[in-house]
């Protein structure tokens, strides 16, 4: 079990040296994570990780474009700050004095405003602009600032990058079922944008950056806070709260996962040594326990 560290935040790998005889044992504490880096932080899955980790006692600092539609959403106990995944100048002061880094962050899989085309002022040529960005994969990549392929793998990549150049311990990542799937529908059919191929070049970084990483791969993203307008705000997909978390590896489940179960698993990941260079899926499976039991769920991990 990880222990509580000094400040409120979580002793990674208590290490104990048994001595022979004497059996003494030496609890190392290798590393503590205490502030935090949280991206995304005004999205559905960023909001819930921010509150999950003030309540675990971390202190959090988080990264967003625009810190006046930010502040609303948070107290003073969480420290705004401005900067953009594309622009890596912008991260080194972001990343600077952080423990740990959690990356909650992303874009839209299919076209949407938040992919940030220059539209003309003219709506038959706005239509014609969107036209192309869907079908013509060159133009998209000119004209889409914030495409799955520049938002999710670039930015995450200029994150890694300047997180690897601090003194952060630990990286959590949130990619998506499906990288090592991409052929099979519906995965095929979900990275028609790239998304898959995004996430998969920001997991081939980080795995290969020497951070001590954990990548958190949840299924279709359900239940509030709703921050994109698609089906899925619309039908308002829910658990209620009811079903059970399922971890799994190797890329072979299928299912929807609550934004709330997906920043839990990435906020009890950063305390938890055995996450520690694992890559796991994570549905919302089965009858839920009276409490999710973490440790025991991450032991589970291969
Ligand atoms: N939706 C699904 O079904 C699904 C499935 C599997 C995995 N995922 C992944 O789960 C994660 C969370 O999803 P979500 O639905 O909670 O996300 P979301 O509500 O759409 O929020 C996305 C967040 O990313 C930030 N962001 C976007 N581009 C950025 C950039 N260039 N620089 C800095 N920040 C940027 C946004 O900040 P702004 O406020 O500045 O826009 C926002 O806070 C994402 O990584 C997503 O890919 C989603």
């Amino acid at each position: 079990m990880a222990s509580q560290g000094a400040a409120g935040g979580r002793s990674l790998f208590p290490i104990a040296v048994d001595c022979g005889r004497n059996a003494i044992f030496f609890a190392i504490a290798v590393s503590t994570i205490q502030r935090i880096l949280i991206t995304g932080s005004t999205g559905g899955v960023g909001q819930l990780a921010v509150a999950y980790a003030l309540k675990q006692g971390y202190t959090v600092r988080a990264l967003t474009r625009n810190v006046a539609k930010a502040r609303p959403l948070f107290d003073q106990r969480v420290e705004l700050v401005t900067a953009d995944l594309r622009l890596p100048d912008t991260l080194p002061a972001v990343v600077a004095d952080m423990d740990a880094v959690l990356c909650c962050s992303g874009t839209t899989a299919f076209p949407s405003d938040k992919w940030q085309v220059d539209l003309p002022d003219q709506p038959w040529e706005q239509a014609f602009t969107w036209s192309r960005v869907l079908f013509d994969a060159d133009y998209r990549q000119m004209y889409a600032k914030n495409s799955p392929m520049v938002a999710d793998g670039q930015g995450v990549t200029n994150l890694i990058h300047a997180a690897k150049q601090s003194n952060a311990q630990r990286f959590v990542f949130v990619s998506s079922l499906g990288v090592e799937r991409k052929q099979q529908f519906p995965f095929s059919v979900l990275n028609t944008y790239g998304v898959l191929d995004a996430k998969a070049v920001a997991e081939t970084t980080l795995r290969s950056s020497g951070l001590s990483y954990t990548i958190v791969r949840p299924g279709r993203l359900i239940d509030g806070p709703y921050t994109s307008y698609d089906l899925n705000t619309l039908i308002k997909a829910s658990t209620d709260g009811k079903q059970a978390v399922v971890l799994g590896s190797g890329d072979r489940l299928l299912g929807q996962t609550s934004r709330k179960d997906v920043a839990a698993a990435c906020v009890e990941s950063l305390g938890d040594g055995a996450t520690v260079g694992k890559v796991f899926e994570i549905i919302n499976q089965g009858k839920r326990p009276a409490t999710l039991d973490w440790s025991q769920l991450f032991a589970t991990l291969q």
